[in-house]
C-alpha cells in the first residue's frame, strides 16, 4: 500500500505548491482514494505535476468539515464526479474564534452535489477500498486528550462550542499490523490509535498526518509523546497541524523512526 503526500504546508519537489493544508493519495493494487483534498486547486496542480490522472480519482474521503481539508473538491469535480465518503456532521457552520470569529468550515451539501459529488455519510467505520476503512466516530476516552477550545459552530439558538464529532482517520490494514492516517486529529491521535486497536484486533505500527499538537497546551503534547512511546511504533510521520516544534520533538524521541514527509513524499506501508 502505497501513500503519497499530494498537498501539504511544505513540499520537497521543485515546482509543487504547499499550502497550509492535507491531501494523500492512498492506493492498494490497482484500487486508489483520496484522503482529504487540501485548501485549493493545489491538489490539481500537484497531481498534474507528479503525473496522477484526476479523472481517475473516484472515491474520496474527507476527515472533517474543515475549509484545509475539503477545499480542493470543487477543483477535482472539473475532471472527476467522485463518491466522498464523511461523517454526517461535516456541513456544520463552524468558526475558529480566537479573537474576531473566523469562518473554517467548507461549502453546503447542495454546492457539492450540483458539481456531481455524491455523499455517502456514515458514522459507523466503512471500508473504501480493500484493506482501508475510515474510523467512524470516535469517542473522547483518553483524559488528556481535549478537541481545541478555540471552534464554534452555528446552531439555531447561537453558537456552541465544536467538537468536531465529524473528524475521522483512515486505517490501512495490513499483514504487518495497522498503519493509521490522520487528517488533523481533533479527538486526539492516542484516542484514535487506541480505538483503532481495539476496532481491530490488531497493533497500530505507524502513522502518518496531522495531529493537531501545534495548537495543543503542553500537558498535552508531553502526555501524548509519552504515550506513543509507550507502542512499538516503527513509523512517526506527522504533517500538516503538528506544527514545527512538535515535529522536532517526535524526531528527537523517536530518531530513525521518525520520517519526515511532506508535499511530494510517498511511503509503502505494507
Ligand atoms: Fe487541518
Ligand atoms: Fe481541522
Amino acid at each position: 500500500m502505497r501513500l503519497t503526500t499530494l498537498v501539504e504546508n511544505k513540499a520537497s519537489h521543485p515546482g509543487l505548491c504547499a499550502e497550509h493544508g492535507l491531501s494523500v493519495l492512498v492506493q492498494n493494487g490497482t484500487e486508489c482514494l483520496l484522503f482529504d483534498t487540501g485548501q485549493t486547486d493545489c491538489l490539481i496542480h500537484n497531481l498534474e505535476v507528479l503525473g496522477v490522472d484526476p479523472a481517475g480519482i473516484d472515491r474520496v474521503v474527507l476527515s472533517h468539515g474543515h475549509y484545509d481539508h475539503a477545499g480542493g473538491l470543487p477543483s477535482l469535480c472539473a475532471f472527476s464526479q467522485p463518491v466522498v465518503y464523511a461523517h454526517p456532521e461535516i456541513f456544520r457552520r463552524r468558526y475558529a474564534a480566537k479573537g474576531q470569529l473566523r469562518y473554517i468550515g467548507i461549502k453546503n451539501r447542495s454546492f457539492y452535489e450540483q458539481q456531481g459529488v455524491r455523499f455517502v455519510l456514515s458514522d459507523q467505520p466503512t471500508e473504501v477500498i480493500a484493506d482501508v476503512h475510515t474510523t467512524g466516530y470516535e469517542t473522547m476516552a483518553t483524559p488528556f486528550e481535549i478537541v481545541d477550545k478555540g471552534f464554534v459552530y452555528e446552531t439555531d439558538n447561537g453558537y456552541e462550542k465544536d467538537n468536531v464529532p465529524d473528524d475521522q482517520s483512515l486505517v490501512m490494514n495490513t499483514p504487518r499490523g495497522l498503519f493509521v492516517l490522520f487528517g488533523c486529529a481533533h479527538r486526539g491521535i492516542i484516542n484514535i490509535i487506541r480505538q483503532s486497536e481495539h476496532r481491530f484486533g490488531k497493533k497500530v505500527f505507524g502513522f502518518m498526518g496531522g495531529t493537531h499538537l501545534g495548537a495543543a497546551e503542553e500537558d498535552q503534547v508531553r502526555l501524548t509523546i509519552d504515550a506513543l512511546k509507550t507502542m512499538d511504533l516503527e513509523i512517526v510521520a506527522p504533517l500538516h497541524c503538528t506544527g514545527t516544534a512538535a515535529t522536532a520533538r517526535l524526531a528527537e524521541e523517536f530518531g530513525d523512526r521518525f520520517i519526515s514527509l511532506n508535499g511530494g513524499s510517498a511511503i509503502e506501508v505494507g
